[in-house]
């Protein structure tokens, strides 16, 4: 077979945010399947904060993008040409295939995707990492009790949207932290959080307090920055403060800011423990189980943002989740040439 493929390599580590000159759109041949291989055509890209964190050298939880390498990413598509056991031409699959139209696998880290269930995007958001990272992150390390106050933030993006939710379905008050009045509106009125509180419109801290008055005894946080700080300066005694992601830092040309007030938690006999989703992969069927029930029955909404566009797109529309322009999960669709 003599297919072209569109790929995304990256060609600068960008200082900042990312600039389009950071990557390098490239057509060249698809390569063939060989013995144990199969060809799969890319269909959704998922388009996460985290790609900004794998452009950085440096320690992290997975092995940076090299320079001259595909641009890292999960995606969902078809299996066109197979020669491995497990995986038929027709099939459609999850994988961290890259930024790229076609890709070589050799089924590694790669899962069957049931549109049955739920169209492909949802599969990438609250049925797929997003919804998984909601799940063990506040159930796991959060440990939220009925009749607690759990606040998320980031909480109107692809992991708080679920985070919040998933609060409110275990008998907790939800508040979410968002930025913009419709993002609040949504997550109030679509999604059933107990209020939400828009960052950008003023005093975090006087909101929170006027929020949660009793305190917070789960921060999920998505954000980091002077929002983890805020959050800190209210924490219930025995808090659990979730360390999810940092968004807020992903683009910090220098040092990440840290919270200056992090004696807050020896007030308030509280923790703050970070967590990787994919240290909880021998329990994702249970998760994506309960996960799927639960959009089944109503009680959890997922809203997924797809862009429709090339490879070429892919750098603009990373932007958009730094721009605060997403709501829900945020899905590059390649559509068909
Ligand atoms: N620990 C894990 O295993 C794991 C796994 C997956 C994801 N994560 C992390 O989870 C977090 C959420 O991921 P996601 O995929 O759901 O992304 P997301 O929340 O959908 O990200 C986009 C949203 O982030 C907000 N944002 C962007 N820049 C911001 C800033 N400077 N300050 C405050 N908010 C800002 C914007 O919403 P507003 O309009 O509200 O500002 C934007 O729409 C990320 O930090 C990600 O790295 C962690």
């Amino acid at each position: 077979m003599s297919i072209v493929n569109t790929v995304c390599r990256l060609a600068a580590r960008p200082i900042g945010m990312p600039k389009p000159s950071n990557f390098e759109i490239i057509d060249e041949p698809a390569g063939n399947p060989a013995e144990g291989e199969f060809l799969v055509r890319v269909e959704y890209l998922s388009v996460d904060p985290a790609m900004r964190t794998w452009m950085n050298a440096g320690r992290s939880y997975v092995p940076p993008v090299e320079i001259g390498e595909v641009m890292r990413a999960g995606g969902i598509g078809r299996v066109i040409d197979s020669r491995h056991p497990d995986f038929a031409a027709g099939d459609e699959v999850y994988g961290m295939f890259g930024v790229q139209r076609y890709a070589v696998s050799n089924g590694s880290g790669v899962t069957a995707v049931d549109t049955t269930v739920a169209p492909a995007p949802v599969h990438l958001g609250a049925l797929g990492i997003s919804g998984l990272t909601a799940y063990f992150g506040l159930l796991d390390v959060g440990r939220p009790r009925p009749g607690q106050t759990v606040v998320v933030s980031g909480a109107a993006g692809s992991v708080g949207s679920i985070a919040g939710q998933i609060a409110r379905i275990n008998g907790c008050r939800a508040i979410g932290i968002a930025g913009g009045e419709d993002k609040c509106r949504w997550l109030v009125d679509e999604l059933g959080f107990d209020a939400a509180i828009d960052y950008q419109a003023g005093d975090l801290r006087a909101q929170l307090k006027a929020h949660a008055p009793n305190g917070i005894d789960v921060f999920f946080d998505n954000v980091g920055g002077t929002v983890l700080e805020a959050a800190l300066s209210r924490l219930a005694r025995g808090a659990r403060v979730v360390i999810c992601g940092a968004i807020s830092q992903y683009n910090a040309a220098g040092e990440l800011r840290g919270p200056a007030n992090y004696m807050q938690l020896l007030v308030a006999r509280a923790s703050m423990t970070g967590f990787v989703v994919f240290d909880y992969a021998d329990r994702y069927a249970e998760a994506v189980a309960q996960l799927a029930n639960w959009l089944r029955s109503g009680e959890l909404r997922s809203r997924e943002q797809v862009v429709h566009g090339d490879v070429a797109e892919f750098p603009e529309v990373l932007l958009a989740l730094f721009r605060g322009d997403s709501t829900g999960k945020l899905v590059l669709a390649l559509d068909a040439r």
